[in-house]
Parts: C-alpha cells; structure tokens; sequence
C-alpha cells in the first residue's frame, strides 16, 4: 500500500471519498451535507461512518462521511484513531484506491494520520492458505509530505515489530533474531554462550540451559559525527517462557511466544533508524533466549552470579526476564553511555494493575522518564508511572544470597523495577513494562488484537526529538 500525495484529491478516480466531519459541522462535500446531515441527521460523533453512493456523478464511487467528534476535544491522536476506523471500513468494502480529504485539519497532523493508515492496514496473515482480498493499494491525500514520510517509517518499523512477535516461537527462535539483527546492516555484535560465560552473563546463561535453542547475546550500534547523546535501548528477548521448571499453566502459556516484544521493538526500531538519521548514538541490546524446563534447566535454590558479580538465589523459575536483563543492564552500563532504557513484557502485576491500556514506567531519573512519557503520549503510547519505594524489596531480601529473583505476590512490578535496578550503574535508566500492552487479546483503538508493536513509536518519538 502506498500513500500518494496529490493536490486536489477530489478529482482523482476512487472507490472512496473520506470526508471528515466535526460534530455539529458541515462537510467539504454538498452530497454528504445534503443526505447525511439535513437529511438523515447524521451527526459526526467520533469514529461514525456514513456511506454514500455517487452513481457515477464523481471521480469517486463512494463518499464515507467520517465523524470526527467535537472539534474543542480534536488533537493528532484523534486522527490516527479516527482515519484507522475509516481504513478498517473501507477494507469490509474491499476498496481499492481511497481518497482522504483532510480539510480543515492542520498540515502537521500528516504524521499520525500516515500511521492511522498503516496501522489499521496491519495484518498477520502469512500462515493462511487462502489470503482475503481486502488490502488497500493506493491513499491519496492532501498533506504534507514530510509528515507522511515520517509516519510511514514509524509505522514501518512497528509493522516490523509486530510481525516478529506474532511470529510462533518454533521460527523466531533466538539464532534466528540474531541472524535478523545481523541483516539490518548496522554495525552488530552477536555474543554464543561461550563468549557470555567469559563475561560473566551467569544470570542470562542460567536461564537459557533449560532450552536446546543456543542463547544469543545481540549488541546493534548506530552511530553518527559528533553524537548528541549515546543512548543503550535492551528489549527483554524470551523468544519463549515456558515458565522454566515452575511451569506456567497452560492458558498462561498460550501467548508465551509475546515475551520477546521488547526485542521485537528494538529490533524494529534499529531496523529503520539509519532512514531517519538522527544525531544520538543508538545501541540496540537483547539477550536472547527460551525459558524451557529441559533435563539442565536452572532450578529453585540456585545460586547465580550476574556479570557485575552479585549473587542471585532463584526464588522462582518463572521470573526469569529480569535475569537476562540483569546481565544486558551490566553490559549496556559498561558502554559508557548517557541513557539506558529498558522495554520488557516483564511482569503479571503490571498487566493487573494497568491492563492493556498503558505500559508501566520506572527508573532512577524523572526527567527522563517524563520525557519518555510525552513522547508516548504524542504518539498513542500510554504510560503510567509507577513507584520505586525500598519497601519493595524487602521481600526479594536473601538469606544466602545478595537478592531472590522474586518475592511476595502483591506489588510485583515495583518489585521487579527495584531488582532491576540493582545492576544499573551510574546512567540515568527507565524500565518500561509492557506486559499489558505488547499482545492484545482483542482490538484496541488503531490495533488488531495480537502483537500492538508496543514500545516502537515511545522509543522512536524520544529518539527523534534529541
Ligand atoms: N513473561 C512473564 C510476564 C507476563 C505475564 C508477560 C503475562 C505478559 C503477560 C514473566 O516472565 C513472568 O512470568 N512473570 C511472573 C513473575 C513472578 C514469578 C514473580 C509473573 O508476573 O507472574
Ligand atoms: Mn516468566
Ligand atoms: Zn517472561
């Protein structure tokens, strides 16, 4: 599908023509003011459609009236929302080539209405035999170019996010996400089991010796002249949880092949970094692995040593993330940077607490997680901060051990932060749990259930505003 943009695109030929259409307003088209407004009082409450037939009087077959809600409540993430519905319709029509006017909303909207797009135009169907003929080909629109091209990137590497976590773990294995960094044409270190040992990774390593899939430490870098900042992003990788030898019951499994969604957003975001350009230096980090309860799985009761040698006793198989980052936190803390933020699909208690409508958000630094929040919010992400109080550790105290990898039931994500933090040395840090948000059980606004690419659009938005 291709976004074209043209200047009047009431004279292009189309199955379609999208006319917007605020709240006890008009239209910029007299059919659509005559038949849906005086006529049939169709009001334009946010996200209604009304369909009209043009019988051959106008280059467009059709006009959708798209109601836009009150013009006092409109904003950039009004449009996405608004401009995917429309999208989601004319696929049921099985509408070729669409023309959106956009009259009356501003030329900087342009960005999220290309994501609008491409989002909705989303889906996962490359294991179906018999494929429905309901993609768009061409959206012609009066905007500003530069805008598109920046949503579309955007969208771009969310779609590239989305199809690796939506992807059965059986294919994205952890080898497999290596080889997909290592053909993003950045300059990328992949660390075997071997090389970690020698770093010391004993918390990642112990995690992945349940598995017969090799771990795979994955260290992209993008750089540029003279860096503004240098910023380490690490997406939690567990191409698969199983749970370990504290098995997960099986409802909680089914969606397990999710838990590598951070990676998939860093991946996604270092798959189309160089396109933008930006002046910060970007290292992408994943520890890849499967947490899989075979014959050499690590065990309740041991004793790990992460690579800034702290000693971990394992309380829990299943709270196995925030031991690969642990030994990815060391690792990004070495490199010296100025920033470290970290996107995991890290705890059920996140998930409880926010549901699937915002992500948990953490750290040691408000600034930056304020920053991280806006950019977010400007772009349809929701983020929701969450405390760091030392209390939330105390039920992660060992009696043999420097820490336990888990604790009481009741405050878990918080917990979680604070273990996390244990092994963040001397950089400003944010740790974003997307439990919640990264896989979706049923539609969500511009999404499709399923992999929502979370954390791609949070990330990019923070990256290009330095
Ligand atoms: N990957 C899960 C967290 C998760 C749960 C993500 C549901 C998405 C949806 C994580 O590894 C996990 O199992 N966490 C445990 C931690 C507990 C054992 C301390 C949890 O949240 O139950
Ligand atoms: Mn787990
Ligand atoms: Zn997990």
């Amino acid at each position: 599908m291709e976004i074209k943009v043209v200047e009047n695109v009431k004279t292009i030929e189309s199955d379609i023509l999208i006319v917007n259409l605020f709240e006890g307003e008009k239209t910029s088209n007299d059919l659509a003011n005559e038949y849906a407004i005086t006529q049939d009082n169709f009001k334009g409450k946010f996200g209604e459609t009304y369909l009209l037939q043009t019988y051959g009087k106008e280059p467009f077959r059709k006009v959708l009236v798209l109601g836009l809600g009150k013009k006092e409540e409109f904003c950039p993430n009004k449009l996405r929302e608004a401009v995917a519905k429309a999208v989601k319709k004319c696929m049921q029509m099985e509408a070729k080539r669409i023309a959106f006017s956009l009259d009356g909303i501003e030329f900087d909207y342009s960005e999220q209405f290309a994501m609008g797009i491409y989002i909705a135009d989303y889906k996962f169907d490359k294991y179906k035999s018999e494929k429905k003929n309901n993609k768009i080909q061409e959206v012609y629109v009066q905007a500003g170019e530069e805008g598109i091209k920046k949503g579309e990137k955007i969208a771009a590497a969310m779609t590239f996010a989305r199809n690796l976590a939506n992807e059965p773990a059986q294919f994205a294995t952890p080898s497999e996400l290596a080889s997909i960094a290592l053909d993003l044409g950045l300059e990328t270190k992949i660390y075997d089991k071997d090389e970690c040992e020698k770093m010391g990774m004993g918390a990642f390593l112990a995690v992945a010796r349940g598995s017969a899939k090799p771990p795979k430490f994955i260290h992209m870098k993008y750089t540029c002249e003279n860096p503004k900042k240098r910023i380490a992003i690490i997406g939690k990788g567990l191409c698969f949880d199983s749970g370990g030898l504290d098995i997960k019951p099986a409802s909680s499994m089914l969606t397990m092949r999710d838990d590598m969604s951070g990676a998939a957003a860093v991946l996604g975001v270092m798959s189309i970094i160089k396109e933008f350009n930006p002046q910060v230096e970007v290292h992408g980090i994943i520890a890849a692995c499967e947490n899989m309860p075979g014959c050499d799985a690590y065990k309740p009761g041991d004793i790990l040593t992460a690579k800034n040698g702290k000693t971990i006793e394992v309380d829990n198989t299943d709270a196995e993330g925030r031991l690969t980052l642990a030994d990815a936190l060391c690792y990004a803390c070495e490199l010296g940077v100025d920033e470290v933020i970290d996107l995991a699909t890290l705890t059920g208690a996140c998930m409880v607490a926010l549901g699937s409508c915002a992500a948990g958000i953490m750290g040691n630094d408000d600034e930056l997680i304020k920053r991280l929040i806006d950019a977010g919010a400007r772009n349809g992400e929701r983020m929701w901060q969450l405390p760091m109080w030392e209390e939330y550790f105390e039920s992660l105290k060992s009696e043999i051990a420097d820490m336990k990898n888990s604790g009481a039931r009741w405050g878990g994500a918080s917990a979680a932060g604070l273990f996390l933090q244990k092994f963040v040395k001397d950089v400003k840090w944010a740790h974003i749990d997307i439990a919640g948000t990264a896989f979706l059980d049923k539609p969500q606004k511009e999404l499709i259930s399923g992999a929502s690419g979370a954390g791609v659009r949070t990330l990019l938005g923070y990256i290009l505003e330095q």
